[in-house]
C-alpha cells in the first residue's frame, strides 16, 4: 500500500484528471522493475519515457528508440509497480504518419505492457490523432513546448516561450490537445509565466518538467533527480547522490577483490557438518529445490 494512495489498486486516468486544483500530481520516469517498485509508493503516475533511449541505452537522442524497447521497459515497470498509473511514451516514427498507424502502435503498447495510457509529442499537428485514439479507448497524455523527438527541427534542446511572441502559438497548442481529448499535458522547458497562463486556461492538468511550480504536477527523469545522470538540464534538482554511491561501492568492491578481503567467510559455502551415523554429503553448492528458491534465500552454511 502506498503512502499517498490508501487503495491497493492502480490510480486511474480520471483520478489523475480529477487532481487538478485539488492536489499536486507527482510523477517520475521509470524504466525498470526495482526502481518502479520504490517510486510506486510515492508517485501518482510513472512514465516509461522514451528518454530511456539516452539514459539506459546510450543513444544521443530519443529519435532512434524503437517500439519494442518501449514494450520491454513498459512490461518491467508495470510488473514492478502496483498502484501508480503507468504511461508509456510512443517513440518517434510510430504515430506521426496517420491516426491509423498511431492506433495500431498504441494498441500494441497497451496490449503488450498493460499500461494505462500512452504519451505522444506535438500540439495541433497531433490533434486528429489524439481524437482518433481517445475515441477508440486509448487515453492520451500530450506533450508540448520542448519536444525532444523534434530536436533536429528545433535545433537543440531549447526552452520555449521565453519571448512573448511565442506565447499564443504554444497556448493554442495546449488548448487544441485538450479539445482533442488528452487527459493531461506535459509542458517541457516552458517559461514560468506562460506555464501559469496555460495551467489557468486548461481544465486538464499540466505536468511540468522545467516549466515551474505553476503547473498542476511535476515530472523528472528519475536518474537525473537521483544524481545518476552525468549531465542534467538546468531545471533538474538532484535529490540524491546515487552516482557517487555507486562509484564508491564499485571502487570498494574492486579493492576488496584485489586484496582478497572479499569474499569473506560469511559469503562462502563450507561443507555441511556430517550427520551422526550418516555419511558426509558434499554440500558446497547445496542441491537446492529450485534455482529461484536458492537465489531468494541463499543457504549459508555456518563457519
Ligand atoms: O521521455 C521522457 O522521459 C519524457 C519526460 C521528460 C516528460 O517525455
Amino acid at each position: 500500500m502506498s503512502a499517498h494512495n490508501p487503495t491497493k489498486r492502480r490510480i486511474s486516468v480520471p483520478e489523475i484528471r480529477a487532481k487538478k486544483k485539488v492536489e499536486p500530481i507527482v510523477s517520475l520516469t521509470a524504466y525498470h522493475a526495482h526502481t518502479a517498485a520504490i517510486a510506486d509508493q510515492y508517485v501518482d503516475f510513472l512514465l516509461v519515457g522514451d528518454s530511456l533511449g539516452m539514459v539506459m541505452h546510450g543513444f544521443e537522442s530519443t529519435v532512434p528508440v524503437p517500439l519494442d524497447l518501449m514494450v520491454t521497459h513498459g512490461r518491467a515497470v508495470v510488473r514492478g509497480s502496483k498502484t501508480a498509473l503507468v504511461v508509456v511514451d510512443m517513440p518517434f516514427g510510430t504515430y506521426e504518419e496517420s491516426p491509423q498507424v498511431a492506433f495500431r502502435n498504441a494498441a500494441h503498447l497497451m496490449k503488450e505492457t498493460s499500461c494505462g495510457a500512452v504519451k505522444l509529442e506535438g500540439g495541433r499537428r497531433m490533434a486528429e490523432t489524439i481524437r482518433y485514439l481517445v475515441d477508440r479507448g486509448i487515453p492520451v497524455m500530450a506533450h508540448i513546448g520542448l519536444t525532444p523527438q523534434s530536436v533536429h527541427t528545433l535545433g537543440g534542446y531549447k526552452a520555449q516561450g521565453r519571448s512573448k511572441d511565442q506565447w499564443d502559438d504554444i497556448e493554442e497548442d495546449a488548448r487544441i490537445v485538450e479539445e482533442a481529448g488528452a487527459f493531461a499535458v506535459v509542458l517541457e522547458a516552458i517559461a514560468e509565466p506562460l506555464a501559469a497562463r496555460i495551467t489557468k486556461a486548461l481544465a486538464i492538468p499540466t505536468i511540468g518538467i522545467g516549466a515551474s511550480a505553476e503547473c498542476d504536477g511535476q515530472i523528472l527523469v528519475m536518474e537525473d533527480m537521483l544524481g545518476l545522470s552525468p549531465r542534467v538540464p538546468k531545471f533538474v534538482k538532484k535529490f540524491g547522490k546515487v552516482g557517487d554511491a555507486i562509484n564508491a561501492a564499485i571502487s570498494d568492491y574492486a579493492d576488496e577483490v584485489r586484496s582478497r578481503k572479499f569474499p569473506a567467510p560469511e559469503h562462502t559455502y563450507s561443507l555441511k557438518v556430517a550427520n551422526s551415523g550418516g555419511g558426509t554429503k558434499p554440500s558446497g553448492a547445496a542441491p537446492a529445490k529450485s534455482r529461484t528458491t536458492r537465489r531468494k534465500k541463499p543457504k549459508i552454511v555456518g563457519c
